[in-house]
C-alpha cells in the first residue's frame, strides 16, 4: 500500500454529528474495547475519536481503496494510537485528538513520527502558564498584552506541546517544560492557514518543526521530526 503523495502530513477533521448512532463501523476488537469504557463523555470522544482515524486513514492509503470499517485503530501499550488493516499494522503513523465535539487525526507516510492535538481557545489561570511553561516561553506569551490574543498564544504552545510529546509516543509522561517552543516572528495570531512553529526537546531528540492553525474557537498543532510542507486535508 502506498501513500497518495509523499511528504506532508495529511488530517481528517470530523464532528461529532458525523458519528452512526450505531456500532457496525467499528470492528469486534474495537467494540470489546468500547465496552470497557464506563463514562459517557470518553465512550463519546473514543467514537469520534475512532470514526475519524478511520476516515483519514482510508482516504490517505489509496491502493487499493480501504473500506474504513476494515481499519482498525488499536491503543499501543503506551495510548498511541496504531492503524491495522486485516491484521497488519499499516505502514504509517497516526495522531489523534478529541476536544469540544471536534476530532482530527493526522496520518504521516512512511512511519515518520506525528503528534497533532486540538484545543478550545480559553483563557488559562497564570498558574497554569507557570506549571507547565518554560521561562522562555513565559517571557514571549507575557509581552502579549491583549487577553485575548494572549488566550490565543496560551492554548498555541500549550497545542504544540502536546503534538510534540504525542509524536515522541509520550504525551504527558514527560515534563511540559522538556518541550520548549520557539517565538514566533509575529504577535499576530495565525488564522486558518497553517503557519509554522518550531520546538525544541531537551536532552534527547533536538529540533522539531510543526505547522498551527486557529479555526473559530479551535487550536490545532501538528508535530513532526522533520520539516515538511502545509498540512493537508483529507475528506
Ligand atoms: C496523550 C495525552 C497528552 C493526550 O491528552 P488530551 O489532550 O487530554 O487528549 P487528546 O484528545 O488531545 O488526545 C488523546 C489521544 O492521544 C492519543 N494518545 C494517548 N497516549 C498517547 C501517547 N503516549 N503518545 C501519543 N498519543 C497518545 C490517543 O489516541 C488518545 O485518544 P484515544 O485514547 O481516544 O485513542 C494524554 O492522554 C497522556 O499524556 N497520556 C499518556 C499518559 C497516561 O496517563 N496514560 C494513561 C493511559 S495509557
Amino acid at each position: 500500500m502506498s501513500l497518495s503523495g509523499a511528504a506532508p502530513v495529511r488530517y481528517w477533521v470530523a464532528d461529532a454529528t458525523e458519528v452512526p448512532v450505531d456500532d457496525e463501523w467499528l470492528t469486534a476488537r474495537e467494540r470489546e474495547l468500547l465496552a470497557r469504557f464506563q463514562v459517557r463523555k470518553r465512550i463519546k470522544d473514543w467514537r469520534l475519536g475512532r470514526f475519524t482515524a478511520k476516515q483519514a486513514v482510508a482516504s490517505a492509503l489509496d491502493e487499493p481503496k480501504l473500506d474504513p470499517r476494515h481499519v482498525e485503530i488499536r491503543p499501543a501499550k503506551s495510548g498511541a494510537p496504531t492503524a491495522w488493516s486485516s491484521g497488519q499494522r499499516l505502514p504509517i503513523e497516526i495522531s489523534l485528538s478529541h476536544t469540544g465535539g471536534r476530532a482530527m487525526c493526522t496520518v504521516s507516510p512512511l512511519r515518520r513520527p506525528v503528534g497533532c492535538d486540538l484545543e478550545k481557545i480559553e483563557s488559562r489561570a497564570r498558574a497554569f502558564e507557570r506549571d507547565f511553561f518554560t521561562e522562555g516561553e513565559l517571557a514571549w506569551v507575557d509581552r502579549v498584552a491583549d487577553e485575548a490574543t494572549r488566550a490565543g498564544w496560551v492554548t498555541l504552545v500549550w497545542s504544540a506541546k502536546e503534538s510534540v510529546l504525542k509524536a515522541l509516543g509520550e504525551g504527558l509522561r514527560l515534563d511540559t517544560r522538556d518541550v520548549e517552543v520557539e517565538p514566533p516572528p509575529v504577535t499576530r495570531l495565525p488564522g486558518t492557514s497553517w503557519e509554522r512553529f518550531g520546538a525544541v526537546v531537551a536532552r534527547a531528540s533536538g529540533a522539531w518543526f510543526g505547522w498551527w492553525r486557529i479555526d473559530g474557537s479551535f487550536a490545532s498543532t501538528i508535530a513532526t521530526h522533520a520539516p515538511s510542507d502545509p498540512p493537508v486535508r483529507l475528506g
